[in-house]
């Protein structure tokens, strides 16, 4: 085959890719390998300093690799590493964490505490799927064509039950639909068609993991401090601190529409841009210190980092945690605390992505 070149994967990238090195030292990424693997590739995509791949053959496994669960691995957009052993997956994701640190020069004080999964399959509470008549499914990787599948293998039992109702009903819509289909918090199940936004807006997706992350906030916390809870959605984090705080106040854009009436009284939400809603905000009288959780969306506190951190420190905050999805801008966001004279003081690393390589890190930072 025209363009086609013969392989050792020799390391896996934190993006998720198999990397191999050509004898003149060039860097090529290749999708659904791992180390230990000999395979035929072709260039899909060449760059200066490295190329992309697409996987043609697996000429020799590697002992590690592991059979994918889901019948439709590898065509699917959804996970890309069902054919990682899960320690191996892991032990990657940490590995990236650490990279992204040292490439802001900045280091764990200690080693970050670790919290992989437990759960490492039908662990999702949500999935969102496509629909045209009879075909339900995902993406295909790096397209629109859809992937029909019959169950999920990471998506929790309920949603798999409920697959072949969501066809029915989808069968009947005229066009191509998205369906967003989640496990309740009290068990149900519920579809939403068409809609931009989840049926309770963003929901972390790993209730096991998500747990644990909410004990490692309440241990981390200063007890008996006023709280704010920035980019905290529908609570998510803080709700259950509120009887160890004196006040929380909970600012997203997507704050829940009707407070919820189990909202403890101390509990506030504030629907508003942090930033704004930052700036508005009068420093108490009182000399109080406050505490913050901070959990942007991926590309983190980006452009508004400056302004957020000198109104954080205007207000009498002096703790933060500090969690973010992409560990890139998370650690760039961390650089920006620790020169404004904010001292990290440890790490903590949670799984909320089994067999992709999504991780989600989280720092505690005090003046
Ligand atoms: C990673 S989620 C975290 C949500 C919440 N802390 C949780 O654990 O469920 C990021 C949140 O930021 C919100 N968001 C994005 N940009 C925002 C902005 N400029 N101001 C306020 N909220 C924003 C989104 O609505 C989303 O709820």
């Amino acid at each position: 085959m025209q363009n086609s070149l013969e392989l050792k994967i020799t390391d896996l990238s934190r993006g998720g890719a198999g990397v191999a090195r050509t004898p003149e030292g060039e860097v090529i990424f290749v999708p659904l390998t791992l180390p230990g693997d000999r395979v035929r590739v072709q260039i899909v995509d060449k760059q200066k300093r490295y190329s992309q791949a697409e996987l043609l053959e697996v000429i020799e496994a590697s002992p590690e690799r592991v059979d994918p669960r889901c019948s439709v691995f590898g065509r699917c957009g959804g996970c890309q590493w069902q054919h990682i052993p899960y320690p191996l997956q892991w032990k990657t994701k940490t590995a990236g964490v650490e990279h992204a640190l040292r490439r802001v020069s900045l280091t764990s004080p200690k080693r970050p505490e670790e919290f992989p999964a437990d759960l490492t399959w039908g662990y999702r509470n949500r999935i969102q799927l496509r629909g045209l008549r009879t075909d339900l499914g995902f993406y295909a990787r790096r397209s629109h064509d859809l992937v029909p599948i019959a169950s999920c293998p990471v998506a929790r039992p309920e949603i798999n039950k409920a697959i072949d109702s969501v066809r029915t009903e989808g069968q009947e819509l005229p066009q191509q639909y998205k369906v967003e289909v989640e496990v309740l918090p009290d068990g149900s199940v519920a579809k939403s068609w068409n809609s931009r936004h989840a049926n309770l807006g963003f929901r972390q997706v790993h209730d096991q993991q998500n747990g644990k992350l909410v004990n490692w906030i309440r241990e981390n916390l200063t007890a008996g401090r006023p709280l704010l809870d920035l980019f905290g959605g529908n609570g998510n984090l803080s709700l259950e601190l509120a009887s160890q705080m004196t006040r929380i106040d909970c600012v997203d854009m997507s704050t829940p529409p009707v407070r919820p009436e189990s909202t403890p009284e101390n509990f506030h939400f504030h629907r508003s841009g942090v930033l704004p809603w930052l700036k508005k905000k009068q420093r108490s009288t009182e000399a109080v210190e406050i505490s913050a959780i901070v959990d942007p969306p991926r590309e983190g506190l980006a452009e508004n980092t400056g302004e957020i951190l000198a109104s954080l420190k205007q207000l009498g905050v002096t703790e933060v945690i500090a969690v973010g999805c992409d560990p890139d801008s998370w650690a760039r966001d961390l650089s920006h605390w620790t020169k404004k004279g904010w001292k990290l003081q440890k790490i903590a690393l949670f799984d909320f992505f089994p067999q992709t390589p999504h991780i989600e890190s989280v720092a505690l930072l005090r003046l």
